[in-house]
């Protein structure tokens, strides 16, 4: 996946400023930044959910799986009729294999007659995902998955979503903790104001927090984090 020049305006907020980036096969992207930072705006806009003002997104030939913040569930159905109901809304061709397909993908399948309201957090959240794979998206992109996650159930999330990657999935996620971006990401881009003020590894975000924040480069990794955006003016 390629975005070049990306920009979005909403009335006189510029939510993103000329954000570009190329994600490779099998690459999982971090993008960190804080509250406001243009996060969802890019994402959605990778995933085809709202139009850029300007820009453009090439997605390459296979399709782009989406998991927004709210996971959209009906939460008085059941973990199967919820996965058969978005299955049909895609109009994939055989949506019950489809289904058969993400309970066995997800570990769900002894769940499957629950009532989503009486699942965790944690396997909402898997559902929540397993729909953005329904269609076998080349591209996922994941908007804050592990936000209200215990930790455990974090490492599970992670534990499957890197699996995905390993497999060949870019996967794009968005989040606000820099330690989970640097575990879990490839590579970084850390967005604050709509502007892409660092595409790299973990390693080199590292090293431009230490150069452009040295005062703070000998405290916790957040800490120096805050103090570089606070360097480049944000
Ligand atoms: N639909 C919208 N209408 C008006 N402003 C919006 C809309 N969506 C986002 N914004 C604004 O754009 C900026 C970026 O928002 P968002 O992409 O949600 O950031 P993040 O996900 O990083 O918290 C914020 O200032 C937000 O208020
Ligand atoms: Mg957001």
């Amino acid at each position: 996946m390629r975005a070049r020049g990306l920009n979005k305006r909403f009335g006189e907020r510029q939510a993103l400023k000329d954000v570009g980036f190329e994600a490779a096969a099998g690459e999982l992207v971090a993008v960190i930044g804080p509250n406001g930072a243009g996060k969802t705006t890019l994402l959605s806009i990778l995933a085809g959910i709202q139009a850029a003002d300007g820009g453009e997104v090439e997605t390459g030939a296979g399709a782009v799986g989406w998991v927004p913040q709210q996971a959209a569930l009906y939460r008085r159905l059941t973990v199967e009729e919820n996965l058969l109901l978005f299955a049909r809304l895609e109009k994939l061709p055989d949506p019950r294999a489809s289904v058969e397909e993400m309970l066995a993908l997800t570990g769900l399948g002894e769940r499957r007659g629950e009532i989503v309201a009486r699942l965790s957090g944690g396997n909402q959240q898997r559902i929540n995902i397993a729909i953005g794979l329904m269609a076998r998206p080349s591209v996922l992109l994941l908007d804050e998955p592990s936000v209200g996650l215990d930790p455990r159930q974090r490492a599970r999330l992670w534990e499957f979503v890197s699996g995905l990657a390993g497999r060949g999935t870019t996967v794009i996620f968005s989040t606000h903790d820099i330690q989970e971006a640097e575990r879990y990401g490839n590579r970084m881009l850390v967005l604050a104001d709509g502007e892409a003020l660092f595409d790299g590894s973990a390693e080199e975000l590292r090293e431009a927090v230490r150069g452009e924040a040295a005062e703070a480069a000998d405290r916790d990794f957040e800490t120096a984090f805050v103090a570089y955006l606070h360097h480049r003016g944000h």
